[in-house]
C-alpha cells in the first residue's frame, strides 16, 4: 500500500498538519482574490485540510490526488462543492479550464516539475493563477522516511526561473510560516504566480 493509503487514518490527527494547513489558507486569503464564481483545483488534496477552508470562498473545489484512501476521507465530509478526483495531477486531460491552482506540502512529492508547470498551465484560464504552499529548501530531515521525497524544499531562486520558464507572470515567492517538527525549524512558502 502507498505512503498516504497508509497514512490516510491518522492523518488529520497531526497539528502540526493542521497547522500547516491553516498557514496556508491565510496566505492565500491574504494574496490571492478568490472569487464565489471561481473553479478551482487542489492538487495532492489529501484528506482536505486546506481544500475545505477553500472551498468556502469558490464556487467548486476540484481535489484531485493519486491517493484513494486520503481521497475517501475528504468524501465522509460529504461538502456540496468539493467532487474529488483519483488521478495523477501531471497525467489529468481535461477541456476544462479553472480560474485557479491550489496546492499544499504537495509538490516535493512530484518529480518531473516540468511536466506539472505546463500540465497546471494548459488547465488555467487565461488570467488563472496558481498558489502553491511547500517547504523552502532544506536538508532531508522533514521526512522521516525519504522514499518519494523528490526535492528537499525549493529555493525562491531555482522556483521562479523553472515558473518563469513555463511562462506564468507576476511570480512571487514568500515565506509564509516556520514550522517546528522534532525540535528543527522547517521553513514554508507560498509561490503566486498567474496565467
Ligand atoms: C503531504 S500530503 C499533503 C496533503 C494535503 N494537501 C495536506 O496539506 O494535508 C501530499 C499529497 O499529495 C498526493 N500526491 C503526491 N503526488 C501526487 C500527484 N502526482 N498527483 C496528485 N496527488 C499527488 C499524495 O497522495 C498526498 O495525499
Amino acid at each position: 500500500m502507498s505512503r498516504f493509503n497508509q497514512k490516510a487514518q491518522e492523518w488529520d490527527l497531526s497539528s502540526m498538519r493542521q497547522s500547516i494547513a491553516q498557514n496556508a489558507y491565510n496566505a492565500i486569503i491574504n494574496n490571492i482574490d478568490l472569487d464565489k464564481e471561481d473553479s478551482v483545483i487542489d492538487f495532492g488534496a489529501g484528506t482536505g485540510l486546506l481544500s475545505k477552508k477553500i472551498a468556502l470562498h469558490v464556487k467548486e473545489l476540484l481535489a484531485i490526488d493519486s491517493s484513494e484512501k486520503m481521497l475517501q476521507k475528504l468524501d465522509e465530509l460529504h461538502i456540496k462543492n468539493i467532487q474529488t478526483l483519483h488521478q495523477d495531477i501531471s497525467k489529468f486531460q481535461t477541456d476544462k479550464k479553472f480560474n485557479g491552482i491550489v496546492s499544499s506540502m504537495t509538490m516535493h512529492h512530484i518529480k518531473d516539475l516540468d511536466i506539472l508547470f505546463d500540465k497546471l498551465y494548459q488547465l488555467l484560464d487565461e488570467n488563472g493563477y496558481i498558489a502553491i504552499i511547500d517547504l523552502m529548501s532544506e536538508d532531508g530531515s522533514f521526512h522521516t522516511d525519504n522514499e518519494g521525497v523528490h526535492h528537499f524544499g525549493f529555493s525562491e531562486k531555482d522556483l521562479t526561473k523553472l515558473v518563469k520558464k513555463h511562462n506564468f507572470k507576476d511570480i512571487k515567492y514568500t515565506k509564509i510560516y516556520t514550522v517546528t517538527k522534532e525540535n528543527r525549524q522547517y521553513d514554508i512558502f507560498l509561490l503566486s504566480a498567474k496565467k
